[in-house]
Formats: C-alpha cells, structure tokens, sequence
C-alpha cells in the first residue's frame, strides 16, 4: 500500500524529533548516580510518600477531577485564588494544553536558542511555527526575543531559570518583555526550578500572572518535591486562560495518588527547606570546585549546572560522558539543545557531589 492511502498525520507531526529523556543508567558500572535529570538527591517529603500509599486503598475510584483539594492547598500555600489554578500531569501537560488552546496552524510560538526543548515540540504539535530567539551567554535576551515578535506570534515560551542552561531573567527584564509585547500574545513563564532560585532581583511569575491578562506561569511537582514519578503540575493565569485550558484538558488528567501526595508535600514545608539549603550548599561548591579544574561553568541559579568541555581530543564532553559513567555518574548529554560541547549536572548528594568532583579532577588530569 502507499503511504498516501493510509492515515497521516497533520502537517508539521512527522517534522517533530521526539524528546530524548537523559540516560538513567549505564551498563557494567557497580553503583550509579543519576545525575541527568535535575532530581531531587533527597527525595520526596515521607508524608508524601504516605500520602501516596494511603490512595492504593481507592484506585478504583476516578480523581476528582478538578484537583480542587490540590488548588486549594496550592492557593493556602501562595496565597493565589484556587480558581485561577489548574493542575497537570505535570508542567509538560499544561504547556502543551497551552500551545494546543492559543495556536492555530502556522501562528508563532516563541522560544530562545537554549530554551526547554519541549517548547518546539509542542508548538509543532499543535500546528505552530516554532521561531529561535538569540541568547547572549546561554541567557534568554529580551532584545532578541521582542525582535522576533511578528503579528503572527502568539506565545513566548520562557525557561525561568532556563533548563538546561541554568541561567535567569530578574523581574525588570520580565516586566520590560512584558511591556514589549502586544496585548494578544500570551507570555508563558515556566518555573519549574523557581524553589531554588536565591536572589532579590527574580520573581516566579505570580506578580506579573496577577497584575496583567497576557501571563501564565507554571510550575512543577518533579523537583524540588521530588515526585517525578507522579507527573504533577500546575500553572497560575488569568481566569480567561483558565477557562481555555479546562476546556481541553483531559477530564481526570491528574490522578489520585499524585493529588494526595502533592498536598502532604506543600505542607511539609521543613522538607521543602531541607532541600533548597542542599542546593544552597552544593551548587557554589560543585561550580566552584569544578571551575578550578579549568573547566568553564556557566553560573546556575538552578540544582544542575552546565559544564563545557574542551574542543582537544581526549578532553571533549564525549570523552567525559564516556569517562564519568564508566564510573557510574550519569550526566545529561545536551546536544540536542545546541550545546554539544556540554554535559549538564544535577547537584546531587554529598557523596555523588564529591565523587564527581574527583573524577573530573582525573579526567582532566588535576588533583582535586
Ligand atoms: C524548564 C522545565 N520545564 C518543565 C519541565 C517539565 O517538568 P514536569 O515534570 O512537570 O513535566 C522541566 C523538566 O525537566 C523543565 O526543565
């Protein structure tokens, strides 16, 4: 049979090169660390974890299937009205419910060279035309960005901090962005890492969500919560996109035990605290300690960080890759986000902190 005569997909589907998720493990090594998916090294809250076992005894039962329970502790929490939330099987549903309620086939979605690669995706996906906006120094740039505004544009999805460059916006640049664009482009500021930014110039995106009719901020249970595993998100708008969104989400797109376990997490704000000052520790000490090895960091906000490797044989980020998970640590290799000189970090836990430490020491033939 052709390939004409049977189903095809929607232009733009088949042009999509699918998300390749980091390695999670590597063969022959005795113990691994896995240090390619910005996860939490001190897992989820143990009330999560509770929480999550005590729903086995209702899973025949369907969710409720606004997450209004999981609003509610959400809004307590940030002080945000429940309904302006909505939540997803985690951050990826509720962008792609973006991109599929505000684009139309070949309207503009915005996004920056080393921005979240899931923006292309699902702009793709939903029939858009997915436009690179320049960064300088791995950092969005919202000169480019308003330069690439057309009146076809109709979202800017923004990493802040960007993953995986670790990089931020602070607010003025934001609000500067916000003031460049025209009234009916939706500006999409994704979170996802917001918990364990520690600077007086960076604001989530709740003041700009709360103050104008044009920005969504999402966010995510994945990291600093540790419930990867769950796919639990959720993201704070206007009541209009609000609207939009519940009108395509799916019915019960959030399931019970990720609802249960996301309310026992927002509350156990000690556990929260415990991992934020992880990262408060580690990640100065990794760029640090790293930085002396004569490998350039780029300066995180976030809990990874982006090394570059150098361009001579032996010493490229391939030979690294190859060379630290022999011995079990697992990076994520970013050449899919233009970076193939690059690994991106995790900060994990002391012990997997410090044995990377040392081997990139030996890798680069420094004592550490
Ligand atoms: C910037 C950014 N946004 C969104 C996500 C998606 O997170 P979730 O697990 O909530 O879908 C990630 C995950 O890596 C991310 O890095």
């Amino acid at each position: 049979m052709s390939t004409l005569q049977r189903p095809q997909p929607r232009p733009g589907v088949l042009s999509i090169e699918a998300y390749v998720p980091g390695k999670s493990t590597v063969p022959g090594a005795s113990r691994e660390f896995k240090l390619s998916a910005n996860e939490t090294p001190l897992g989820p809250s143990p009330r999560a974890v509770e929480a999550f076992r005590g729903a086995a005894e209702h899973l025949h039962d369907y969710p409720e299937g606004s997450a209004r329970k999981l609003r509610d502790a959400i809004g307590k929490s940030f002080g945000l009205d429940p309904a302006r939330i909505v939540c997803g099987a985690g951050s990826d549903d509720l962008l792609n419910l973006l991109a599929h309620a505000y684009l139309a086939p070949g309207d503009e979605a915005i996004y920056t060279a080393h921005g979240f690669r899931i923006y292309p995706i699902f702009t793709l996906a939903a029939g858009g035309k997915p436009v690179v906006a320049a960064e300088k120094n791995y950092t969005a740039d919202v000169d480019s960005i308003l330069a690439k505004v057309t009146d076809r544009t109709r979202i800017i999805f923004l990493a802040n901090p960007n993953n995986p460059t670790g990089t931020y916006l602070p607010f003025d640049e934001i609000k500067r962005m916000h003031r460049g664009l025209p009234p009916h482009v939706l500006l999409v500021l994704d979170a996802a890492y917001a918990e364990y930014v520690g600077r007086n110039d960076y604001e989530s995106g709740i003041e700009l969500v709360a103050t104008t009719d044009n920005t969504v901020m999402t966010r995510t249970f994945s990291k600093i919560h540790g419930l990867a595993a769950l796919r639990l998100g959720w993201m704070y708008g206007p009541a209009h996109v609000v609207d939009a969104v519940n009108r395509i989400r799916g019915p019960f797109n959030v399931n019970t035990p990720a609802m249960l376990a996301g309310i026992a997490s927002i509350e156990d704000a000690a556990h929260l605290e415990k991992s934020r000052a992880h990262n408060a520790r580690w990640l100065p000490w990794l760029t640090q300690e790293i930085g002396k090895l004569g490998l350039e960091v780029t300066p995180s906000v976030a809990n990874f960080i982006l090394i570059h490797f150098p361009k001579s044989m032996g010493r490229t980020s391939r030979d690294a890759d190859a060379f630290l998970s022999a011995r079990g640590l697992i990076l994520r290799e970013v050449s899919s986000y233009d970076l193939p000189a690059a690994l991106r970090l995790t900060v994990g836990s002391e012990e997997a902190n410090r044995l990377v430490v040392v081997a990139l020491a030996e890798f680069m033939g420094k004592k550490a």
